[in-house]
Formats: structure tokens, sequence, C-alpha cells
């Protein structure tokens, strides 16, 4: 009884220690699937914080897919999107003609003074001077698809 477990034994502590094995190296392994996955550039920006930043933007946009547009276009899935490219919204020669992609980038200068990227639009906002506002809101606005 005693000589049959300790063979068994024996086998045991080897499919521990090779799972251990296993184990260890699999934890840098999947660290490094995390990194290729992540966008090539962090957002830094707090989405919910760009929630209640959205709210300024809000009263002339929607943001759930489908939804209606408002004074101006849907902003479901932005990010990435061509500049007036919703085929049901009646944009300004001056947005249709500014050759833009929605990048982060040219998101946050947009919303920091949308006449200055393109004179001429029709959206008549201000601006927000806030950079933490802004980041928030370019995060916020990645969520959205
Ligand atoms: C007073 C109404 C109003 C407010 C407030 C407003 N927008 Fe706009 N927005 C518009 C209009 C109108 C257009 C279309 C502009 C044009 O055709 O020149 C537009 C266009 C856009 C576009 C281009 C979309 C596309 O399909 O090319 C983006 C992006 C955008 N707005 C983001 C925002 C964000 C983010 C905020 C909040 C910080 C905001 N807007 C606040 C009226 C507004």
């Amino acid at each position: 009884m005693a000589r049959s477990l300790i063979p068994a034994a024996g086998l045991g502590f080897a499919f521990l220690a090779a799972t251990a094995l296993a184990f260890i190296p699999a934890t840098p392994a999947s660290a490094a699937v995390v990194m290729m996955t992540s966008p090539p550039k962090a957002i830094t920006g707090d989405v919910a914080a760009g929630a209640k930043v959205f709210q300024r933007c809000a009263m002339c946009h929607t943001d759930q897919q489908g939804a209606a547009n408002r004074i101006g276009p849907n902003l479901f899935d932005v990010v990435g999107r061509k500049a007036a490219s919703l085929p049901n919204f009646s944009y300004s020669s001056a947005l249709k003609g500014s050759g833009i992609t929605w990048t982060d980038d040219k998101l946050k200068e947009w919303v920091s003074g949308p006449q200055k990227v393109v004179p001429g639009t029709r959206m008549t906002f201000p601006g927000l001077s806030d950079q933490k506002q802004v980041d928030d809101l370019i995060a916020y606005l990645n969520s959205k698809k």
C-alpha cells in the first residue's frame, strides 16, 4: 500500500511542478498581449468625467447609435469618421470641404475652437479651454462605439 502511494505522490508532485512552470511564463506572455491590443496612443481622459462634459454638447448632439440628428449631427462612433460624412445631415460647405478625419487629435482641436479648425463651420460653440475637460471628453467619445 505505502509502496504504491509513493510513485503516485511523485507523479502528483511532477504535475504540480509542471503546472507551476507553465504558469510562470504565462504571466509575461499575457502582459505582452495586453500591450499589443492597446491603442497605439493612450487615451488619458476619464470617461465618466467626459460624460459630464458632453452635457455641453448634448443640446445639439446625440451620442447613441441610430439616434436622430439635432442642430448638429449624431456623434455615435465619430472617432475615425470622415468629417461631414453622415448622409442624413445637412453640413456646411466649409466642413464638407475640410478633408478632416476625426482622429483624437483633430477632435481635441475642434472642441477647443471649431471656428479655428474650420472657418465658416455652422457649429456655434466657442470651445472648451480646460485641457482636462478636453481629454475627458475625447475619452468619452471613444467609448461611444
Ligand atoms: C450650438 C449647437 C452645438 C453645440 C453646443 C456643439 N455642436 Fe458640434 N456641431 C454642431 C453643428 C451645427 C455641426 C455641423 C457643423 C457644420 O456643418 O459646419 C457640428 C459638428 C460637429 C462635429 C463634426 C461631425 C461630423 O459628422 O463631421 C463634431 C465632431 C462635433 N460637432 C462635436 C461636438 C462636441 C464634442 C461638442 C461639445 C463640446 C459640440 N459639438 C457642441 C452644433 C453644435
